[in-house]
């Protein structure tokens, strides 16, 4: 199949252009940034592309005409707080110029990828009738996040169905999780999970912004990868909505630190929460219950908690000596 990845330079791209590679799809990987050193064995072709750019993004797709398009172009929820004008571009407008261009240029399928920042607290769904969440999260409760990252991906989730509804361009997403990998993450609200592995390895410490107590669905990515390539390929007479919850494991932060010291003895975790972050945190779902995936596509995760920890550390210290620059902090 002829594939189009948009924001194929960051954490996802890494692992997804090499299971498509893998696959023997033709891929042609593109991103605002020339290919990062991280990706020059992943496979391939490269195309510098900025989805802001309505004209050429337009002009990528008529010249590639991808059948099937991997949407990952965003600013995270962290970054998104700091320049809320550039997530509205990237994200929302961004999103609008790649449906367009797929609607354009003849694109069967277009997979979104969207998170768990499109939900926060509905007022009365807490407990004790508070603003909250319930726990698990279903896919449909209503939707009000509270971060410019979740408003432009409720959008995208909206603009989605719109285009599969209006232009039968057939769109289907996931509410990620927290995505970890032996990859610098990138501007995120869930990087203090990712930072407890690397800097455990690295400094043998870490000091995390968020609570001990902090608890937030996470995911390791080789199960993410899986999810966006079985959703895509999976049959469309079985799908019952556009947009899916999936869901692999929700520790505290200090339950994740414990992971972690099992494999890295003597490691050392606090805890200094940052106001900003932290609050963002705050406002998501504990868990997000996934048995609508699992029923309509066979979702299923394999790795819990433990497993992650065991095959991300050795993953952690190959990438901190492939790249010296990482090892300073
Ligand atoms: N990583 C996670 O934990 C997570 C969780 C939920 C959802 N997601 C979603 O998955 C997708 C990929 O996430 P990721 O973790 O790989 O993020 P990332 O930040 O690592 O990568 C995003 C990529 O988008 C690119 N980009 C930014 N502006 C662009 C523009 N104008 N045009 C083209 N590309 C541009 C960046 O250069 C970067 O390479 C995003 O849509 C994100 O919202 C990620």
């Amino acid at each position: 199949m002829k594939v189009l990845l948009t924001g194929a330079g960051g954490q996802i791209g890494h692992d997804l252009i090499g299971a498509l590679v893998a696959a023997g799809h033709q891929v042609v990987a593109t991103d605002v940034q020339p290919r990062p050193a991280s990706h020059a064995n992943a496979g391939g072709a490269w195309a510098q592309l900025d989805v802001t750019d309505a004209a050429a993004t337009e002009s990528a797709f008529m010249e590639h005409r991808p059948q099937l398009v991997f949407h990952l172009a965003a600013i995270l929820s962290a970054r998104g707080e700091r320049e809320p004008g550039l997530a509205y571009a990237v994200n929302q407008t961004g999103t609008w110029n790649v449906l367009e261009a797929a609607r354009k240029a003849g694109t069967e399928r277009l997979i979104f990828t969207s998170t768990i920042a499109v939900f926060g607290p509905v007022p009365g769904q807490g407990p004790g009738g508070t603003p909250g969440l319930p726990d698990p999260t279903p896919d449909d409760v209503p939707l009000l996040p509270s971060t410019m990252y979740g408003v432009t991906k409720v959008s995208g989730e909206l603009l989605c169905a719109y285009y599969a509804k209006k232009y039968n361009l057939d769109c289907r997403g996931v509410r990620f999780p927290g995505l970890i990998s032996a990859a610098m993450p990138g501007g995120g609200s869930s990087d203090y999970a990712l930072f407890m592995y690397v800097d455990g390895v690295r400094v043998g410490r870490y000091e995390s912004f968020a609570r001990a107590d902090t608890r937030i669905p996470l995911m390791y990515m080789p199960d993410g990868v899986r999810a966006l390539l079985t959703l895509a390929m999976a049959d469309r007479a079985r799908l019952t909505r556009c947009i899916y919850n999936i869901a692999a494991f929700s520790p505290r932060a200090d339950e994740i630190a414990a992971s972690v010291t099992r494999a890295l003895p003597g490691a050392k975790f606090t805890y200094v929460p940052e106001p900003v972050r932290q609050s963002i945190l705050d406002s998501w779902p504990r868990a997000l219950d996934d048995q609508t995936a699992r029923r309509d596509w066979d979702w299923q995760p394999e790795y819990d908690l433990e497993a992650m920890t065991t095959d991300l550390i050795p993953k952690v210290r190959a990438m901190l000596a492939r790249d010296p620059s990482l090892k300073a902090h």
